[in-house]
């Protein structure tokens, strides 16, 4: 981020006092912040109390290993229980879980009651094609029910799910599938995206060609009709497997610790983290969460977070939180421009959705289509408008607020991570004057700094880096198989305190909120999903044109940051032809990566800047990717470098 918008963001004096009915009626007041901060671990408990136990704990907190931390650890439950049968064990069987909006148009309503034999059906095909306890399966599905009703399935049996976002590539299917060792692997022959049926068996066939040995199975959900190819023995129609099973279905308790889910994000080295949440703790903050910042009245409101369930907030705030709650919420398939640009507004209208999940490169994207769009439909239904992904500039904020909230509605700015599991900053909707362009301040339960390099907390009007200084119940527990690393990347920077090193740079403004100001390290944010430059890197010289690659996020208007990638070609290549040959690396990437890596440009070029140790100065290539000045050039061991690269302008967008 630049100092320019540092400054514009800290001159922002625009707040937004809590709508005052909403206020009177809030599910979570001012006093529960002195209450959290008396009793850390009490307030956990209590929120605890959300969930039905099979066996009650004893112990709330065990931080004897820490920073392996172990929240509920004797207490006993099963996930699947407790958001789904338990709300039809209390009478609101017949409730809505899920509205499903297929993009075609079809549509589907699930009731809770039918969710709760759709889940054991599966449960029990699952445990027929040799799934137990313990087993881990990767789920590689569109946005349909099935995608909620398979993971909900593996917690079900204490199984391990791994979704994988279905944007991703075979080869990167692949690696998680080998990297969690999965016995089974859930999908469907396709999914619609933008109006047309968008293959995905295909890429399971590859990515089980390419890690032969590991599934036993594949589970295909019928979606679009389209031609699959078929391995007898090996893949399974959903429709033969788990129509034809029993719905009655016994859950087994499990302890609190019992892996739920295995969530792959970008780091700063090439290989992507296995990020592990457990059971108790997680189903703790994400319902709590919920809950609290989306003031949730599950018996009036309906529910919409836009998020894919391929990635974290999917997990938490469409599966986990919301149906522990016993929410009713819309899901949608596919894209907000299909078939029309009102797409969206036109769901919220028939659905009369009253909260509203997304993230801020959609909103963005939609202040370009222009507010006559939604302007066009009756958003009168909404009272509450949540944000989540990457830092919500106060501009979209405010349009947020005023053209789809129609200047009623509260907007929550959620700042959280894979690894938090569960919202972490953010305001109360009827607590806190909301900030256009901060996430505010810790939610009860949470304890969050700003700190100096040496572990100093700033003062107000200051910024560093982004901690958290207690653990919290929904935390990561590990990186799967990776114990080392787990400590090294998040809890050695400030390991004399025990703090969380979340990544982020922040700031404190005047009144103590904070301000959140992006990645410290080399990974980037684009359109709310988390890409590591080094990542992207490999993926360009494994292509055999490239000798050298350096990516740096660029900002963008529209996805907040962009891939930009250098390359210097190898020797003695003839006749390259510049235009063709970065269209083929841009797709090298989609292939090996998946099309979200896809760089917005890529420019060949003869060196990269590098210092005399030979660390490439990414700084400097941001600075021309973003057309600005080029800053310091002192440490550069060739310094006639930058004149050549800053000739060379980015190709347009
Ligand atoms: C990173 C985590 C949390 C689910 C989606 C992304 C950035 C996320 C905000 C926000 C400013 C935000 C941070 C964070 N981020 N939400 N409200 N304001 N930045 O999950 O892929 O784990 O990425 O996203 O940089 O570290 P993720």
């Amino acid at each position: 981020m630049t100092d320019e918008t540092l400054s514009n963001l800290l001159t922002e004096t625009r707040t937004f006092e809590p709508p005052a009915e909403l206020a009177a009626h809030a599910n979570v007041k001012a006093d529960a912040y002195a209450a959290a901060a008396a009793d850390h671990e009490g307030f956990w408990a209590e929120q605890a109390q959300r969930l039905t136990w099979a066996e009650p704990f004893t112990q709330i907190l065990d931080d004897s290993s820490a920073p392996f931390y172990r929240w509920f650890a004797d207490g006993t439950l099963n996930v699947a229980y407790n958001c789904v049968d338990r709300h039809v064990a209390a009478g609101t069987g017949d409730q809505v879980a899920i509205h499903f909006v297929g993009e075609p148009g079809d549509r589907r309503d699930i009731t809770y009651a039918q969710l709760k034999d759709e889940v054991s059906r599966a449960a029990n095909a699952l445990t027929d094609l040799g799934v137990t306890a313990g087993d881990r399966v990767a789920i590689y599905l569109p946005m349909i029910p099935e995608a909620v009703v398979s993971m909900l399935a593996c917690a079900r049996i204490g199984a391990t799910h791994t979704v994988v976002f279905g944007g991703f590539s075979a080869e990167a299917l692949a690696s998680r599938i080998e990297d969690c060792n999965a016995k089974l692997v859930i999908t469907a022959d396709g999914g619609y995206r933008r109006g047309s049926a968008s293959a995905l068996k295909p890429a399971v066939d590859a990515a089980l060609e390419k890690v032969p040995g590991v599934a036993q199975h594949v589970l295909v959900v019928r979606r679009t009709g389209q031609e699959v190819a078929w391995h007898d023995g090996v893949d399974v129609w959903w429709h033969d497997a788990v129509d034809g099973a029993s719905a009655d279905h016994t859950p087994e308790a499990f302890t609190a610790e019992h892996p739920l889910f295995v969530m792959y994000s970008s780091g700063t080295t090439g290989k992507p983290k296995g990020i592990l949440h457990t059971s108790g703790g997680y189903l703790t903050g994400t319902a709590y969460t919920h809950h609290a910042v989306f003031d949730l009245k599950p018996e009036s409101d309906v529910y919409w977070c836009t998020a894919d369930v391929g990635w974290i907030t999917g997990h938490s705030y469409i599966v986990y939180g919301p149906l522990a709650n016993g929410v009713t919420q819309v899901l949608y398939e596919g894209t907000p421009d299909s078939p029309h640009k009102g797409r969206w507004w036109e769901i919220i209208q028939d659905y009369k959705v009253t909260l509203f999940y997304t993230a801020p490169t959609a909103i963005r994207t939609f202040m370009k289509w222009g507010r006559s769009v939604p302007d066009g439909y009756d958003m009168s239904s909404l009272r509450l408008l949540g944000s989540v992904g990457e830092p919500i500039n106060p501009e979209a904020y405010v349009w947020y607020r005023s053209v789809v909230g129609g200047d009623r509605c509260p907007v929550v700015d959620t700042w959280w991570q894979t690894e938090t599991g569960m919202m972490m900053i953010s305001p109360l909707p009827g607590v806190t004057a909301g900030k256009p362009g901060s996430a505010m301040t810790p939610l009860p339960g949470v304890d969050a700094d700003v700190v100096s390099e040496d572990g100093v907390p700033v003062p107000n009007g200051s910024g560093g880096y982004l901690v958290l200084t207690k653990p919290w119940p929904a935390m990561l527990r590990t990186l799967l198989g990776d114990d080392d690393r787990f400590v090294e990347t998040y809890w050695s920077k400030y390991a004399d305190q025990g703090w969380y090193f979340a990544g982020d740079g922040a700031k404190k403004d005047d009144d103590g909120a904070i301000w959140l100001l992006g990645r410290v390290d080399d990974v980037m944010n684009v359109s709310g999903h988390r890409l590591s430059t080094t990542e992207i890197e490999s993926a360009l010289v494994s292509h055999p044109r490239v000798a050298e690659a350096a990516v740096v996020g660029a900002s963008d208007e529209t996805t907040g940051q962009a891939v930009v990638a250098y390359v210097i070609l190898r020797e003695g290549i003839d006749g390259v032809d510049g235009d063709a040959l970065v269209q083929e690396l841009r797709n090298h990437v989609a292939t090996e990566i998946g099309a979200i890596a896809k760089p917005r440009s890529i420019m060949i070029v003869p060196e990269l800047p590098k210092t005399r140790s030979g660390k490439i100065m990414r700084r400097l290539l941001k600075d021309v990717a973003e057309n600005r000045t080029v800053g310091d050039t002192t440490t550069l061991a060739d310094r006639s470098i930058m004149a050549a690269l800053s000739a060379q302008a980015p190709r347009p967008v």
